[in-house]
């Protein structure tokens, strides 16, 4: 017998005993209820306070933007960087925390969404516009957050100072031979790179596209973070090649036949000037 089952015959015994039982049982009773009091009110106060710990389990709202990459990330990504953008097993990488500026620069040069797979992701015609990369980009970095690209017009302001300036445009030249001309060639032309991978020309890429591939660094190209090429050194550099892509585009010297340099030239010249002279000759006989 323990000593609760023991006190209850003691009670219906001794006089009062009852009364003495009963009131015990008020007070159980209303000491539970300040308690049951005193824990709502502690937990009314503390998500009051701490207003993301009672959602903890609900997905966070997305804002309107990213609702709308949401669904365009359902239909065409999904299948290669999964639910949550964790990615896929041998189909794509993961895109946490790769930012709205890789998902702007890839769906923006065309590269994404991938239709197979390949030694390198190409520069394509985009199949979203402007505004639906953006979504896309503002849902990605909901989920996961990482590095994101400065506005367009402020972009564009920045590079048109460091155009004008020519010790900044002489500084952007600088940086550009020493971090991209071993890849991308001194004319801004590419070049390729070891096992089927090539660093492209950079003759068809915007001020933010440019900016873009800087920050984030897609596929062989090493990162240059602001600490190591700040947003001015950004801005110089993407001033010097828009300016060496408009002195090439003027191609000076005559047609660029496809600018592979000199010695395409030299021997386009050769074999035309051949031909020409072929048929002088042949007319020149004929007529005699
Ligand atoms: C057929 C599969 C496939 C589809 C569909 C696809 N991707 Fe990719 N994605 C890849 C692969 C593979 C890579 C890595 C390629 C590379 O590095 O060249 C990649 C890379 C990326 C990267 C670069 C990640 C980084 O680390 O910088 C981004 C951003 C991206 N994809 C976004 C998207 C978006 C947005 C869509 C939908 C519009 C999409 N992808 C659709 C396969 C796919
Ligand atoms: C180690 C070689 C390497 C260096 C150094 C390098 N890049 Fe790249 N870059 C690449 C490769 C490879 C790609 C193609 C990536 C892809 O297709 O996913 C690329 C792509 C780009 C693109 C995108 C072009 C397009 O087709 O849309 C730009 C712009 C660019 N690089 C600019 C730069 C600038 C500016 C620098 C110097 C600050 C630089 N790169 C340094 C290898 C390099």
């Amino acid at each position: 017998m323990t000593s609760e089952q023991s006190k209850r015959p003691l009670a219906r015994l001794v006089p009062g005993g009852a009364r003495a039982a009963r009131s015990k049982l008020r007070r159980r009773l209303s000491a539970a209820v300040r308690l049951v009091a005193a824990l709502t009110l502690v937990g009314g106060l503390y998500s009051a306070y701490a207003p993301g710990v009672g959602r903890a389990e609900e997905q966070p709202a997305l804002s309107e933007s990213a609702a709308r990459g949401k669904a365009i990330y359902e239909q065409s990504c999904i299948t290669c960087h999964g639910r949550n953008a964790q990615g896929v097993q041998d189909r794509g990488p993961s895109l946490i925390g790769v930012g709205s500026a890789a998902v702007e620069f890839q769906v923006n040069t065309g590269r994404m969404p991938l239709a197979r797979q390949e030694a390198q992701a190409e520069r394509k015609q985009p199949q979203f516009t402007e505004q639906e990369a953006a979504d896309l980009g503002a849902y990605i970095q909901e989920l996961g957050g990482g590095p994101q690209l400065p506005d367009a017009r402020s972009l564009d302001e920045d590079v048109k100072k460091a155009t004008a300036d020519s010790k900044t445009l002489a500084h952007g030249g600088e940086l550009y031979r020493v971090n991209c001309s071993s890849c991308h060639a001194f004319s801004t032309g590419g070049g390729a790179l070891s096992s089927g991978k090539f660093a492209p020309t950079l003759q068809h890429s915007t001020n933010r596209d440019i900016y873009a591939a800087m920050l984030t660094g897609p596929q062989n190209m090493p990162v240059f973070g602001n600490n190591q090429l700040s947003p001015d050194d950004k801005a110089a550099i993407i001033a010097y090649i828009q300016d060496v892509n408009k002195n090439e585009a003027a191609t000076p010297g005559g047609w660029g036949i496809g600018r592979y340099g000199p010695v395409t030239e030299g021997l386009v010249i050769f074999l035309v000037g051949i031909a020409a002279l072929v048929f002088a000759t042949l007319w020149i006989a004929g007529k005699s």
